[in-house]
């Protein structure tokens, strides 16, 4: 297939370029083909007249030739499913406009005119979540990234800024709130049931970041007092019986407020803040401005229905979304090449945060672990792509691991190499600099660069090429003197076969064997391919810590022996590395257990080694329990197919969680009293103790592994633990053991629980995720038992994933080696793409991986890739995802 023949238009905009796909061939936008939209839209009015099978939509928008850009004859707007019942230009209705594809153009004379287009929608029958639609009876919005021009006609890119005014009205019973970006300037009643009301944005925005929504809601409001002392009203809007799990969202969202002030400096800019909370959307939340929509998933929690971590994550994504209304809203992205501008950056930014309100080191961990689950895979399959992308065939495919995550680890790198207040006077300058711009990654570098005063220049690399590097630690010793050499290799990934060394900057320590201590840690930045670093004093060869605190996401390799890593996971003061140490243990170990490089006696002596860490861990009266619940889990199995899959080896999944398993069963074994000793310990601190979050969390950690050694003894702590539990933290943790288990208690207490929470969406998804997630051998009957249940639906993106993709990521139930958990995986992609393509596509990197696994399982995975690649009338989401895929 011709990919390199993108055809271009009149005003060589390559977004405008895929006015007229060909489902079988959608085009590719490259960023290099970048130009300004020949036309500005200053105003955009709109007026909705709102139902729910039918809204009208009517669009003014002022536009005046754009000085910076060439000059067109046509002003060429963006549609997508829609028909223009009438089109006007300064007033006067015309009819030499024409569609070109999904696309509107139409000549302009002059240099600036008033464009009017009607156009009607039915947002009941829009299932992809895209544009207008209705969920719970409500109306709502998502345009980012392309959803606005589903509608109305626009020049839908995130360099086209305006300010917009909106009129909405619709039947007051049905919809008696009516919320819209900005502030409300007006409202009135008609006659007939309607009302309307009148918003006004001040801020210039793209299209992407509008929103609407209509609908029977009540709120939970408190006002926050900015810096300079205006107030700000704050609103979580929900349907009524929601209402009284809003209290962690509005306290997480002044806590964000507070924190974006007192860290960056960025203060509030609209008198009003609200968000609203629907339980059908596509990914978590959106940044809209003054009027953000969240997934409920990420609004609601009360210790009776939410963990621990879904507080966490509430807290976390509430964050991350008012952090957006500086880095996203008022600087945003030139155009969607440059998403990791605003999506790197707010990840970090609310990764910081997290870190302020919960702890430094704990949070550092869960993240590194989701880059490990997530990120690192994505970089080494044929879906590895740069932070800052070259080309995408549909935008949404890009939201991914690696923009968000890895975009993320790259600014802390720089923060790292530039230190907290350095690193504040480039951040400072950036938004002086780009305030109401759209801005790309190059603005970005360039402000942290003249207000840090760091020189950038090779690190640049970090956008554009793709691949985890690997760094090859090796020490020398003679003498006094130590010698430590690192070499930095970047992988090839598709369409990158050459890499150039990229400035890496590592915190090292090197420890003492003697005295068990480090002379003082160092920051080294490796800046070319090799360098190598003097260390003096020490009369026996020090132990390496390296990459403390996980300061570049890269992969460390050096010989080192299992002594050594016992003494860091035992003795190292960084809280990271002694984490560190103990994962590499255990993936050392499991890794040549699992390829078959392993006597039984050395399988036997390898896990009595991390039975004693293990132990160590569980004894160790200085270790917070929030810390140790960290250290208790083992490497997942999807980060160990990475480290299996290294040269020519391939991952075995079979043999990796028979190793798994294997070393969670001697752990359960061989510490069972300590294991049930901290069972009991943590099960005796009070839900609200201060100390209660990390006990809950070692409290279920422990009774996992107890399940390992002793299932019997396991069901029964863990039916009395879901008896007693005054909380979904406890109650969710026990069923998690439960329904791992060949035992009554199993189905009586899934029972139970579905029972008693059966009217409460996101807790039903639990119950999906739970039996989807479990170790169960029958787990496969079982899912598909569940898709037959009543509460199972297609429609609904939070329930899909909360059976299938939980589904996809149980490596025992996946990678069944029958190829079943393959086909049902495939399956749901087909069944799923012509109603929601932006979730089905988020499936198929599952399936992806297939070069890296083992020839029968690899066969089997890129069977079903073939099936679905052969399928008619395939979305540009899931064409795209499958192609890569197949060709990488
Ligand atoms: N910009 C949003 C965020 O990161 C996420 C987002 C992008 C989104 N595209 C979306 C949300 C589509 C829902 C649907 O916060
Ligand atoms: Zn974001």
């Amino acid at each position: 297939m011709d990919i390199a023949t993108t055809p271009t238009n009149p005003d060589g905009n390559p977004e405008l370029a895929d006015a007229a796909p060909s489902p079988h061939d959608p085009p590719v936008i490259r960023r290099e083909d970048y130009k300004p939209f020949p036309w500005l839209v200053p105003q955009t009015e709109l007026d909705f007249d709102l139902g729910l099978e039918k809204t009208r939509v009517t669009a003014k928008l002022s536009v005046e030739r754009n000085p910076a850009a060439d000059a067109s004859t046509h002003l060429r707007l963006d549609g997508d499913g829609l028909s223009a019942l009438s089109v006007k230009v300064d007033g006067d209705a015309v009819n030499d406009w024409e569609m070109d594809g999904p696309g509107l153009v139409l000549p302009l004379p002059g240099d600036s005119h008033t464009v009017e287009i009607v156009a009607e929608i039915d947002p009941s029958a829009n299932t992809q979540l895209m544009g207008l639609y209705a969920s719970n009876g409500m109306l709502c919005t998502q345009c980012e990234a392309e959803g606005f021009r589903r509608i109305t006609f626009y020049p839908d890119r995130p360099d086209v800024l305006s300010t917009y005014r909106v009129r909405m009205s619709g039947p007051k019973e049905q919809f008696p709130i009516l919320l819209c970006n900005g502030n409300r300037e007006a409202t009135g009643e008609r006659e007939d049931s309607t009302h309307w009301a009148e918003w006004h944005d001040p801020w210039p925005k793209p299209s992407y970041l509008f929103a609407l929504v209509a609908g029977d809601l009540v709120a939970n409001s408190k006002p926050f007092t900015t810096m300079s002392g205006r107030e700000v009203e704050c609103n979580i809007w929900v349907r009524k019986e929601d209402l009284e799990r809003t209290d962690h969202a509005l306290e997480s969202l002044h806590r964000s407020m507070k924190w974006d002030e007192e860290t960056f400096g960025r203060e509030y800019d609209l008198d009003l803040y609200n968000i609203v909370a629907v339980s059908d959307f596509n990914m978590g939340a959106m940044e809209n401005k003054g009027l953000n929509v969240f997934n409920t998933k990420y609004v609601l929690a009360d210790s009776d229905t939410a963990t621990d971590a879904d507080f966490d994550a509430v807290e976390g994504v509430i964050a991350h979304e008012y952090f957006h209304n500086w880095s996203g809203n008022r600087v945003t992205c030139r155009d969607w090449f440059q998403l990791s501008l605003k999506e790197g950056f707010t990840v970090l930014r609310d990764q910081l945060f997290s870190q302020d309100m919960r702890g430094e080191a704990v949070k550092r961990i869960e993240d590194v672990r989701i880059l490990r689950a997530a990120q690192f895979p994505e970089d080494a399959g044929p879906l590895a792509h740069p932070i800052r992308p070259d080309s995408y065939r549909e935008i949404s495919n890009f939201y991914t691991a690696t923009v968000y995550n890895k975009g993320a680890e790259v600014i802390r790198m720089m923060r790292t190499m530039a230190g907290v207040e350095r690193f504040r006077k480039g951040t400072d300058l950036y938004f002086e600099r780009h305030d109401g711009e759209a801005a790309t990654c190059e603005d970005f570098i360039t402000a942290i660069e003249d207000g840090a005063g760091l020189d950038l220049k090779d690190f640049r690399r970090w956008y554009r090429q793709a691949g985890t590097p690997t760094v090859t630690a090796a020490i020398e010793h003679s003498g006094d003197k130590t010698l430590l050499t690192l070499t930095q290799s970047v992988p090839p990934t598709p369409g990158q076969p050459d890499k150039q060394p990229m400035p890496i900057p590592l915190k090292v320590a090197m420890f003492d064997r003697e005295t068990g201590k480090h002379g003082g840690e160092q920051l080294v930045i490796l800046d070319g391919k090799q360098k190598s670093v003097h260390f003096e004093g020490f009369e026996k060869p020090p132990i390496l810590s390296i990459n403390r605190g996980f300061t570049a996401p890269v992969i460390i390799e050096r010989n080192v022996s299992t002594d050594d890593l016992v003494f860091l996971a035992s003795h190292d003061d960084d809280s990271f590395a002694r984490y560190e140490a103990l994962q590499e243990l255990a993936v050392r170990h499991l890794v040549a257990a699992a390829s078959g490089e392993m006597s039984d006696q050395k399988r036997v002596e390898g896990r009595n080694a991390i039975v004693s860490a293990m132990h160590a861990i569980l004894t160790d009266e200085a270790l917070d329990d929030n810390m140790r619940g960290e250290l208790m889990m083992l490497p997942s199995e999807t980060y160990l197919f990475e480290a299996m899959a290294t040269g020519k080896r391939k991952a075995d999944p079979g043999a990796i969680h028979e190793q798994r398993e294997g070393l969670r069963r001697a752990i359960g074994r061989g510490l069972a009293e300590e294991l049930a000793a901290t069972h009991q310990r943590t099960s005796a601190v009070a839900f609200d103790d201060p100390a209660g979050v990390g006990a809950r969390k070692v409290k279920t950690q422990a009774l996992a592994l107890i399940s390992a050694g002793d299932p019997d003894k396991a069901a029964e702590i863990a039916a009395q633990q879901f008896d007693s539990a005054d909380n979904m933290t406890d109650r969710q943790g026990a069923l998690m053991v439960l329904c791992s288990l060949e035992h009554p208690a199993r189905q009586e207490k899934l029972a139970a629980f579905y029972d008693r929470f059966k009217e409460n969406a996101l807790v039903v998804d639990k119950w999906f995720t739970l039996q989807a997630l479990s170790l169960h051998p029958d787990v496969i009957e079982q899912v598909r038992a569940l898709a037959t249940h009543p509460d199972f639906t297609m429609k609904n993106p939070n329930r899909v994933r909360s059976l299938y993709m939980a589904f996809a990521g149980n490596p025992q139930g996946f990678h069944a080696a029958d190829g079943s958990g393959y086909r049902m995986i495939a399956d749901v992609i087909l069944e799923l793409d012509p109603i929601n393509p932006q979730t089905a596509a988020r499936f198929v990197p599952a399936l992806g991986r297939w070069r890296r696994i083992e020839p029968g399982r690899a066969a089997l995975m890129k069977a079903e890739l073939e099936r679905i690649s052969e399928a008619d009338g395939l979305s540009r989401d899931t064409f795209e995802q499958v192609t890569r895929s197949l060709e990488g």
